[in-house]
């Protein structure tokens, strides 16, 4: 390996280690993103992927498909699998969606009969308070130490230590 693989490598990880400070960005699904579920017993597939994580206020989804939709839409529309006029609408095939509040979201596609065969999804945004300011990405790739000093929760101390092993490392291999 060159030292130049190695400095973007490193700088790869740092980002990485840096970029949970602040949000995290969630790809909806596994493997194959965004779409009509494959079995009928499948259709809280998306409510079960959800449950496996922690969503918090800026933190955003990533949708991907081909030829499909994302809608955010009122509780009652999810049930019903029908919205006239979403929230949120998006069929661009890589769709970004920033949690801007804490409580539910309700997703669901915008193609007609999807949403019934279980293409819809509720996330419950946590209420956690004391996250630290936003910052750009390039400042958190640049200088992840003073990112860390100003935290206080455990949250961020683990996320210090996380970034400070990170680069230790990082100097070690290189
Ligand atoms: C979310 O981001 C906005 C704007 O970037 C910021 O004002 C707000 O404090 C952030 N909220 C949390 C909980 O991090």
């Amino acid at each position: 390996m060159t030292i130049l693989f190695k400095v973007f490598l490193c700088l790869i990880l740092i980002f990485c280690g840096g970029s949970l400070v602040n949000c995290t960005e969630f790809e909806v699904g596994r493997r194959d993103g965004w779409i009509v579920p494959k079995s009928k017993d499948d259709d809280q597939m998306y409510n079960h992927w959800a449950s496996e994580n922690r969503f918090k206020v800026n933190d955003t989804l990533l949708f991907k498909y081909k030829k499909d939709s994302v809608m955010e839409v009122t509780a009652e529309e999810y049930e019903k699998c029908k919205a006239s006029h979403p929230l949120f609408f998006s069929n661009n095939g890589d769709t970004v969606f920033k949690f801007d509040r804490s409580g539910l979201f309700y997703f669901i596609s915008g193609v007609s009969g999807h949403c019934d065969r279980g293409q819809k999804m509720i996330i419950k945004v946590l209420d956690i308070e004391a996250t630290p300011p936003p910052q750009s990405a390039d400042e958190t790739a640049q200088k992840p130490h003073k990112s860390g000093v100003a935290e206080m929760t455990p949250m961020g101390i683990i996320t210090t230590l996380t970034i400070f092993v990170m680069s230790t490392l990082c100097l070690i291999f290189v």
